[in-house]
């Protein structure tokens, strides 16, 4: 059986944990046997080719990769015979581009991107219909939870009614932070550093990142184009800062809960920040952790918690999609 062969658009936090993630399974693959594909990294698209990569270069070393894998131009990406695109770049320019141009050559994608989905989300699922592929986005909601795949198969619940989360790991953790003294400024650094946040934190904080997430959850529970959802949002600033440190004083805690449910012929959607017990199962969600609830007529509630920010936590379901 020959390799799958992986375009990879991005080196970052996901892209580089993948990279990773393959190093260590091509290494356990010696010794195991195995039903799914060798996995081959053909190009590896980033800003800077210079700059130095240890995860690319564990990845060199197990025959992942090449050592003249890196790529700046976009165009180039997927010359050649490519099954699979990851996009781990982020934003909606490139990204956009080079997801629209797989699937219309027929390779499959795999894109951790909730910003790209909560605007394109149905155009490109269109897209790869047309052209017998598929897209596939475990990684972009909720980092390591397997929300995706459990709402859009129907597993999480049939006739869904309302879905409800904490869906945005950098504003837990920052939140958590200010409950134990931190400053926002402080908190918000760390998040960086520990690479939960976007290239751009604002939308972490702003409720940007919910929002997106929110869309894409919307699309898949209720059917409905994710970019035609109305969004009612508060996201997290120094007014809220003040009223979690104030809350966590007493014993509560304050968390950024989105929500989105039917009413009527219509939805509802909002983010608002909300004052919970310390004892509520909300307030036990922490750090970069994420809780979704599904409610449905087949099911009732089902929760899910668990990683829902970070390069190997999100590379992870990057990978199971790669595999599936
Ligand atoms: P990073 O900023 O860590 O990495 C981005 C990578 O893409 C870098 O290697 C960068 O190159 C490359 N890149 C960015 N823009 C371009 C461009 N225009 N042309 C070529 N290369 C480019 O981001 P993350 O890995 O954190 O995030 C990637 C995606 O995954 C985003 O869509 C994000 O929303 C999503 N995501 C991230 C999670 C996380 O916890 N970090 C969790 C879930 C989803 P260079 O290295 O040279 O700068
Ligand atoms: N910045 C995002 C978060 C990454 O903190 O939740 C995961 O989507």
């Amino acid at each position: 059986v020959r390799p799958l062969r992986i375009a990879l658009a991005g080196c970052g936090h996901v892209g580089g944990s993948l990279l990773d993630l393959l190093s260590a399974r091509h290494a356990e693959r010696t010794s195991r046997v195995s039903d799914t594909p060798d996995v081959h990294v053909t190009r590896i698209l980033v800003r800077d080719a210079s700059r130095e990569r240890p995860a690319l270069a564990r990845a060199i070393g197990e025959g992942i990769t090449s050592d003249d894998a890196c790529i700046t131009e976009a165009q180039h990406l997927l010359d050649g015979d490519i099954d699979v695109l990851v996009e781990a770049i982020g934003g909606t320019t490139t990204a956009r581009v080079l997801v629209e141009t797989a699937l219309q050559r027929g390779i499959r994608v795999v894109t951790a991107n909730k910003a790209l989905l909560s605007e394109q989300g149905e155009a490109l699922q269109t897209l790869a219909s047309q052209h017998g592929t598929r897209i596939d986005f475990e990684g972009a909601v909720c980092g390591a939870i397997p929300i995706v795949r459990c709402v859009r198969s129907g597993a999480a619940g049939v006739g869904i009614t309302r879905v409800s989360g904490i869906l945005n790991g950098t504003s837990n953790y920052v939140l958590e932070q200010i409950a134990d003294g931190l400053s926002l400024d402080a908190a918000v650094a760390a998040a960086q550093e520990l690479g939960y946040a976007e290239a751009d934190p604002t939308r972490d904080l702003n409720g940007q990142d919910i929002e997106d997430k929110l869309r894409v959850l919307a699309w898949l529970a209720f059917g409905i184009d994710p970019q035609t959802l109305k969004v009612t949002r508060r996201g997290l600033d120094a007014e809220i800062a003040l009223w979690a440190a104030q809350a966590a004083a007493e014993g509560d805690r304050v968390k950024l809960i989105a929500t989105c449910e039917r009413d009527g012929d219509g939805f509802v959607a909002r983010i608002l920040p909300t004052r919970v017990r310390g004892d509520d199962a909300w307030a036990a969600v922490r750090g970069p952790f994420n809780r979704v609830v599904i409610e449905s007529e087949s099911a009732g509630s089902i929760a899910f918690q668990g990683p829902g920010a970070g390069g190997l936590a999100t590379a992870g379901a990057v990978l199971a999609d790669v595999l599936q």
